[in-house]
């Protein structure tokens, strides 16, 4: 009897199992090859191979770009070297990518930039402020920007309870921000039964100064966080669930959900175009192929532009589409003035004339 009742456990054990591998595999759309979308006017930007994971473009057309992520379950073809910050300024004809100086009293050996994002004061001063993993923690760093000296100044780590497996954050006011917190366990191998399992115990959550608190909840892994031009409205990207949420603003910073839109791909991070409004997505089409990382058959590249996103019918476009044979796992992109810059995880960069 005892056995029987074992046996029936396991079998329930198994088939649980089972249907969650199922889950992933749809999850990371573990069988979706992409079409190619080419673009007319590309080139992979010199100097920018091994990752490219953020993007932000200042008013002035000047690019922020974050290189060097150090992930768990990522490729990363370059392991032993510190993260570094890029500019670019796209006014130029021929824009080169710079590392930019950062200040010493900062740890720079321990650098492991992710999500990026710019603040401007009513001085126009520029401050970048960056989603840090040093030792694999989560802190947030503000740099001061110096224009003439291509420098970044050190000026502030923010740590916090609430600041945990960050992704990306939403500068909206000095030492003002909305971040995103990708997974709920440290260990690679929970957050991998996290997601396994569907906890959703993902958040989005604001911070200032004086209060630190969480927003929205429920994402399976909330990723990409940016602002509508008009800042009534926060755009959130659930990786694994493949879709947007559009969230209403309110004035005490509480979040309210409006819409969900749902794709076939997973979303990385999300970028407005200043000028139309337009969201810009860079995606993951099988996200499989980055877990399992395979020179022979690479992860391949997406970018979505959703027009309208707040109307009854959003228009979702594919502005273009590699199989890895070029671009590999593009996690961003950015428009300005009819240039597009495409960054990935761990590979290169690509910048075209729309
Ligand atoms: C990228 O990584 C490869 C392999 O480690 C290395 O040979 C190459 O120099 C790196 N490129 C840059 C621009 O850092
Ligand atoms: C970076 O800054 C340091 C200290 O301010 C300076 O010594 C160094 O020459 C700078 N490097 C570049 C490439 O500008
Ligand atoms: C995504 O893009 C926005 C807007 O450019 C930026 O603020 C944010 O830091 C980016 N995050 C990630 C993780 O790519
Ligand atoms: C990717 O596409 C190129 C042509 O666009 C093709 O030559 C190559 O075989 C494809 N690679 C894979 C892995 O499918």
């Amino acid at each position: 009897m005892g056995k029987l009742v074992a046996l029936i456990l396991l079998g329930a054990f198994l088939a649980l199992i089972g249907e969650r591998l199922v889950a992933v595999r749809e999850k990371t759309n573990a069988f979706r090859e992409v079409e190619p979308v080419e673009l007319q006017n590309c080139h992979l930007i010199e100097g920018l191979e091994n990752g490219s994971e953020d993007i932000d473009i200042l008013p002035s057309g000047l690019a922020f770009i974050s290189t060097g992520l150090n992930f768990p379950g990522m490729p990363n073809f370059t392991p032993d070297q510190p993260g570094q910050i890029f500019l670019m300024d796209l006014n130029e004809p021929n824009p080169k990518a710079q590392a930019l100086n950062i200040s010493d009293g900062f740890n720079k050996a321990s650098f492991n930039p992710h999500g990026i994002s710019t603040f401007i004061d009513k001085d126009h001063t520029v401050y970048l402020y960056v989603v840090n993993h040093p030792h694999m923690e989560s802190t947030v760093e503000i740099f001061k920007f110096e224009e003439q000296q291509r420098s970044l100044i050190h000026l502030k780590t923010i740590k916090h309870e609430l600041l945990k497996s960050l992704n990306d954050i939403v500068v909206l006011g000095a030492e003002q921000f909305y971040a995103t917190r990708d997974h709920y366990f440290s260990n690679f191998f929970l957050t991998l039964l996290e997601t396994v399992l569907d906890l959703r115990w993902t958040y989005v959550l604001f911070y200032s100064p004086r209060e630190v608190k969480v927003v929205a909840k429920g994402f399976c892994s909330a990723n990409g966080i940016t602002v509508s031009s008009d800042k009534k409205y926060i755009y959130v990207a659930d990786v694994f669930d493949k879709n947007i949420h559009i969230m209403k603003k309110h004035d005490n910073w509480d979040l309210t959900p409006l819409k969900v839109i749902q794709l076939d791909t997973l979303v990385d991070n999300l970028t407005v175009d200043p000028d139309t409004g337009d969201i810009w997505a860079g995606c993951h089409p099988n996200a499989m192929k980055l877990l399992i990382y395979n020179t022979e058959d690479p992860p391949g590249s997406e970018v979505l532009r959703i027009r309208n996103a707040l109307s009854e019918k959003p228009r979702i476009s594919t502005e273009y589409a590699n199989n890895g044979s070029v671009l590999q796992g593009s996690s961003v992109a950015s428009v300005y003035q009819g240039k597009l810059l495409i960054g990935t995880v761990f590979h290169k960069a690509l910048y075209c004339v729309l």
